[in-house]
């Protein structure tokens, strides 16, 4: 463990923030070291570029007839901000005596993609090989939607052929009780821009006379969602499946209780749609999220002034049945429709993914069902869907024909995307001693 926690630091320490122009050689670097660690550890490692951050794949020899496992994740990292929020350096990793590792990146998604590679490593050391072909591939773009990574799969395909696919970058329901999610949220984004006049101009000389951009943003905003917070867009529920009544039953039965949502946000209250439960909103209702909104004066104290534009940044939460690129053109469409009179509006769409959906009943999940009961003994393993998104998981299966096995091992209270983020070292292993026994139930 002591190396492989070094390994894990090692990695850590790289900021690689794959939204961040000025972090690019950042992200070359993570890549070269994977592909430095897939070599050592005896697998043949490539690092591809694109015309974003590069694709590191990895494989161990091929052998006919054997079943193939396509593991995936990503090096890329969410920026760290709020800096200011942090207790240490975002990239200066650091392990509590109760065996906390506090970074950027801990759990989503270094600590959980470097557990399978390792694992397999484990594996490789003991027996000489893994028990079937495996394919690694990580990504440093997936933060950002996988902008090249659908087009690597169809150039690809012959070389990424599997039977399946495993990915550890989700949830897990509670510390020591695996998980199994079977579905995932696809989401839609885009950027609002409203513009007026050809500069600030002085709101009292002004005011009145010429229509306000930041506030006809608002008034626009304000359309989108009706009294009761459902999506007020034409169209936007059209082909959402329904929540079935097993799986509402099943998540009743599970430890994500409306409270404990409140508690794990730190909110005043839930404000969910009407009709369902918190968990159900988060994991099964499509959603319209406003994630920035900016414009005119930011500074101290007030400034009497009618700004030139104003911004937002929306993105769409999507469940089955909602087409990512029809709820672009229904959203863009219906902001074009309710912008007020006096200004000029421009909608820029931005990477679109489609919900995810697995039939846990399927022999793959079943073994994936029975690696997470030997690798979290004592518990019954928990089936969830959740709200997240992991665009490329619906291109495995449209362009490799490959269910995806979300085996996650992100507790509650990571705090992924947000300021000191942990993994617990007890998960770190976990995720070894996981590889190394799904391996062999995949291979069964
Ligand atoms: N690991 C997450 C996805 C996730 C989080 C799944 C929690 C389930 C539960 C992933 O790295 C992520 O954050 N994805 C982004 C995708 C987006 C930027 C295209 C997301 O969901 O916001
Ligand atoms: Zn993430």
């Amino acid at each position: 463990m002591h190396q492989h926690l070094d390994d894990l630091f090692a990695l850590l320490r790289i900021p690689s923030v794959s939204t961040d122009p000025a972090r690019r050689d950042d992200l070359r670097r993570c890549a070269a070291w994977l592909a430095a660690k897939f070599t050592a550890l005896g697998l043949t490692a490539e690092v591809h570029q694109t015309p974003g951050h590069p694709i590191v794949s990895a494989r161990n020899r091929r052998v006919a007839g054997r079943r193939t496992v396509l593991i995936y994740g990503h090096y890329d990292v969410q920026p760290a901000d709020p800096l200011a929020l942090w207790r240490g350096d975002p990239f200066v990793p650091t392990l509590s005596d109760s065996g906390v590792i506090t970074a950027r990146g801990a759990t989503d998604n270094k600590g959980q993609i470097l557990a399978h590679i390792l694992g397999a490593g484990e594996t490789i050391a003991a027996d000489g090989d893994l028990p079937l072909n495996v394919i690694f591939l990580v990504e440093g773009e997936e933060e950002i939607g996988s902008p090249h990574l659908a087009e690597f799969l169809r150039r690809q395909r012959a070389e990424l052929a599997c039977d399946v696919v495993a990915v550890s970058d989700t949830g897990m329901i509670e510390p020591g009780r695996g998980t199994l999610t079977y579905g995932l949220r696809g989401i839609a984004c885009l950027e609002v821009a409203v513009s007026g006049p050809d500069k600030d101009l002085h709101s009292g000389i002004f005011g009145g006379a010429v229509a306000n951009p930041l506030t006809a943003l608002a008034r626009l905003l304000a359309t989108l969602h009706d009294a009761d917070g459902r999506v007020a867009i034409r169209g936007f529920y059209d082909g959402v499946a329904p929540l079935a009544q097993w799986e509402r039953a099943a998540w009743a039965a599970l430890p994500v209780t409306d409270a404990e949502l409140l508690r794990l946000a730190g909110a005043s209250a839930l404000a969910p749609e009407p009709g369902y439960r918190g968990v159900e909103c988060a994991w099964g209702r499509p959603t319209a999220e406003l994630n920035g909104l900016y414009g005119g004066y930011q500074g101290e104290g007030s400034k009497t002034v009618i700004p030139a534009d104003a911004h937002a940044k929306l993105s769409f939460r999507l469940v089955p049945g909602q087409e990512p690129e029809k709820i672009l053109s229904l959203a863009a469409a219906h902001l074009r429709n309710h912008c007020p009179p006096g200004v000029t509006l421009t909608v820029t769409p931005g990477h679109a993914g489609a919900a995810y959906l697995l039939d846990p009943a399927t022999p793959c999940a079943q073994a994936a069902r029975r690696a997470l009961a030997l690798a979290f003994p004592g518990k019954e393993p928990a089936l969830v869907r959740e709200g997240g998104s992991i665009p490329i998981v619906s291109d495995f299966k449209k362009i490799l024909g490959a269910d995806t096995l979300l085996l996650g091992l992100a507790l509650p209270d990571a705090r992924i995307h947000s300021p000191n983020e942990t993994f617990t070292v007890e998960n770190f292993e976990a995720g070894i001693r996981l590889n190394q026994i799904l391996l062999h139930e995949l291979a069964r």
